[in-house]
């Protein structure tokens, strides 16, 4: 079986996450290269950012920001490589970076598409609700939901 292990991102994976970027979401949702870019440079600042791999091969990226003083985090992005997708292989992922997070951080909250059940199965399975219905919350007007998880110790986590 698959094992999925993350590292933290750096400048020499920005010509491979600009590509996957535009791989994992529809134009005029993907990050430009630039704002990946511009991730890369706050990590400790506000951003946690993760590349996902599998045998050291770069196979995904996960995104969170935080703000100083706030006990919130935000999944802001997650996208695994198409031929990686389908396979459970982010759920232990997830679980052990939130296991972490629970140190410092009392919730952890995203946002979704509604038509991205495949998303909302992942993240409903790691006990995520909805906190609220976004309307036309997407730049071609379709609505989202916040999602969000208390990040206390949690057994079953
Ligand atoms: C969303 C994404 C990160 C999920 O990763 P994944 O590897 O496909 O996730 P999993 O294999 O764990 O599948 C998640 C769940 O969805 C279910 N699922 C898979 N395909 C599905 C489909 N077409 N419709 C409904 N459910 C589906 C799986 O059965 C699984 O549920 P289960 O654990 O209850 O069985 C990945 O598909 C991706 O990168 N998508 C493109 C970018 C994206 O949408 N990111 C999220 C933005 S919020």
């Amino acid at each position: 079986m698959k094992n999925l292990t993350y590292r933290q991102a750096n400048l020499a994976d920005l010509n491979w996450l600009a590509e996957t970027e535009q791989r994992c979401f529809q134009q005029g949702e993907a990050f430009s290269r630039r704002t990946m870019q511009r991730m890369i440079g706050n990590i400790d600042n506000s951003v946690f950012f993760d590349i996902l791999e599998v045998s050291r091969k770069s196979v995904g990226y996960a995104l969170y920001l935080f703000r100083r003083k706030s006990t919130l985090l935000r999944l802001y992005s997650l996208c695994l490589l198409p031929a990686y997708q389908g396979q459970g292989l982010l759920k232990p992922y997830l679980r052990e970076r939130m296991r972490g997070f629970a140190v410092n951080y009392k919730k952890i909250g995203l946002e979704v598409r509604v038509s991205n059940i495949r998303a909302q199965h992942l993240y409903r399975a790691l006990g995520f609700t909805t906190e609220k219905i976004l309307a036309h919350y997407y730049p071609d007007g379709e609505d989202g939901y916040r999602l969000i998880k208390v990040l206390a110790a949690d057994p079953r986590f």
